[in-house]
């Protein structure tokens, strides 16, 4: 059995006072989501905040990107992997679209970043996902091979073990519009028999979460198919209480 994860991506979002209600928030309430683990995604400058809050709790947290480069230097504006354990952080988000579209990530660059996240014991989150234009083409899975042997092919075997995919189709993130429930299952269940081709173990064991448009309306529904894992939550991971009801959903 694998035991889903809920992680909620802040994306560019937060304050220090508003991180605090938050966290504070979601810890009171800790003792009703005990099966499902959950990890909290803040932007670089709260990783210490969430450290101090969230350290003792059930709540784990991590890092929405981390540099290709494995040692630091001089790498203006980039988070080494050295940086995040320093944190405490133990999940670190690679390839989100936003990242891929916005700063023109490569595919072997994502693959490049998960290895330095696995080397360094950090868990990455590897983001895939198609755009409307590629789903109406019929390119949906053909995209997401790409993407995702990018990273098996860059992965050894064992380092397979220590993946988290999240399949996010560009056009349901933030626009209020989830993939169907179909839509979802038939692309998770693809990427787990695309493991499974490498490693049929590791295949069995990996989380491969939803992410685009999650909601407490619509993540009882997602959560319970088959070969979804778990969420990936950008807006609804801001209001406590939307939160706790997507963790219960997945619990
Ligand atoms: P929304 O939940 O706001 O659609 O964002 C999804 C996402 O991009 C999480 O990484």
């Amino acid at each position: 059995m694998r035991k889903k994860l809920v992680a909620g991506n802040w994306k560019m979002n937060g304050s220090l006072t508003e991180n605090t209600a938050l966290i504070n928030s979601l810890t009171r309430q800790q003792s009703r989501f005990k099966t499902v683990q959950v990890a909290l995604i803040p932007p670089f400058p709260y990783l210490f905040q969430a450290q101090q809050l969230l350290t003792s709790t059930n709540l784990s947290w991590g890092a929405q990107d981390i540099s290709t480069e494995p040692q630091v230097g001089a790498f203006t504006g980039e988070v080494s992997a050295s940086m995040l354990l320093d944190f405490a952080c133990q999940y670190v988000i690679v390839g989100h679209s936003e990242r891929r579209q916005r700063h023109h990530e490569t595919d072997q660059e994502v693959a490049t970043k998960a290895k330095i996240a696995i080397e360094n014991g950090l868990k990455p989150i590897i983001c895939v996902g198609e755009s409307l234009v590629e789903r109406e083409k019929g390119e949906t899975l053909s995209v997401l091979y790409r993407q995702t042997d990018a990273v098996l092919n860059t992965l050894s075997l064992p380092q397979l073990q220590h993946v988290i995919l999240a399949y996010e189709p560009i056009w349901a993130i933030g626009t209020g519009k989830s993939a169907t429930a179909q839509q979802v299952q038939e692309v998770h269940q693809a990427l787990r028999q695309r493991v499974a081709a490498m490693d049929w173990v590791a295949a069995q064991g990996l989380n491969i979460l939803y992410g685009g448009s999650v909601k407490p309306a619509n993540a009882l529904e997602l959560m319970s198919l088959p070969d979804v894992d778990g969420a990936l939550v950008g807006g609804a991971s801001l209001v406590a209480e939307d939160f706790i009801a997507i963790i219960e959903a997945a619990a």
